[in-house]
């Protein structure tokens, strides 16, 4: 069979969730849920080194807490964190004040003042570099990963990588607007984990 068109899209290219946290001005942690993110080099000062860039959509509480702070961390979502993470994702943080009244265990940051979720096997501290403006709604927030911590249980070099990889279990978004575990089992349409929640 060959190809055919299809929709503009990137179905069946997966990418990985985060939870982007940050204080707010009362000093509560607050999370939402990302999912277009990627990897680059990028130049900081006289500093060169590994970056993150992320575009966020339409002004929302997480846009307004990443302008103010300069800063954020990036928590991977794993399938045990799902249905908070999809709650995150599908509750506005500006229309809803009580929002963060669902709570995961939350860390300090170790290099910036940014929450990091404890139970996520990598968490990122990002600082913004340079905010783009792409279009109505649509800016790309270029940052310096300024520490990265990551589950002690996969620094063990002995299992081989991909054991390890599927130790950590984190979410997939490989389109349609479903969750998928790297093992491909389907984990749900966006907004369907949180029905899991208490
Ligand atoms: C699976 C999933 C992925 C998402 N990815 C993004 C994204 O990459 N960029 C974006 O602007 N919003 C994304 N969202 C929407 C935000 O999570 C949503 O706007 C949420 O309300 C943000 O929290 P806040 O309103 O408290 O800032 C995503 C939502 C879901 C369910």
């Amino acid at each position: 069979m060959g190809k055919v068109t299809g929709k503009l899209g990137n179905d069946f290219c997966p990418q990985a969730l985060f939870l982007y946290g940050n204080y707010q001005e009362d000093g509560r942690p607050h999370f939402g849920l990302f999912c277009w993110a990627t990897y680059c080099h990028i130049r900081d000062g006289e500093e060169e080194g590994l970056g993150f860039m992320t575009c966020i959509g339409e002004e929302k509480l997480t846009k307004d807490l990443i302008r103010s702070q300069g800063m954020f961390s990036a928590n991977l979502v794993t399938e045990k964190l799902l249905p908070l993470a999809d709650y995150y994702g599908t509750t506005s943080g500006r229309e809803t004040p009580n929002k963060m009244d669902r709570l995961p265990a939350v860390e300090p940051g170790q290099v910036l003042r940014v929450p990091t979720i404890a139970e996520s096997p990598v968490s990122f501290e990002l600082k913004v570099i340079e905010e783009l403006h792409l279009t109505a709604g649509s800016d790309l927030f270029l940052c310096r990963i300024c520490n990265v911590t990551v589950e002690e249980a996969l620094q063990n070099t002995a299992l081989p990588f991909p054991r390890r990889l599927l130790q950590a279990a984190p979410v997939i978004v490989p389109g349609e607007s479903r969750y998928a575990a790297l093992t491909g089992e389907d984990l749900g349409a966006w907004g369907e984990p949180r029905s899991a929640l208490q």
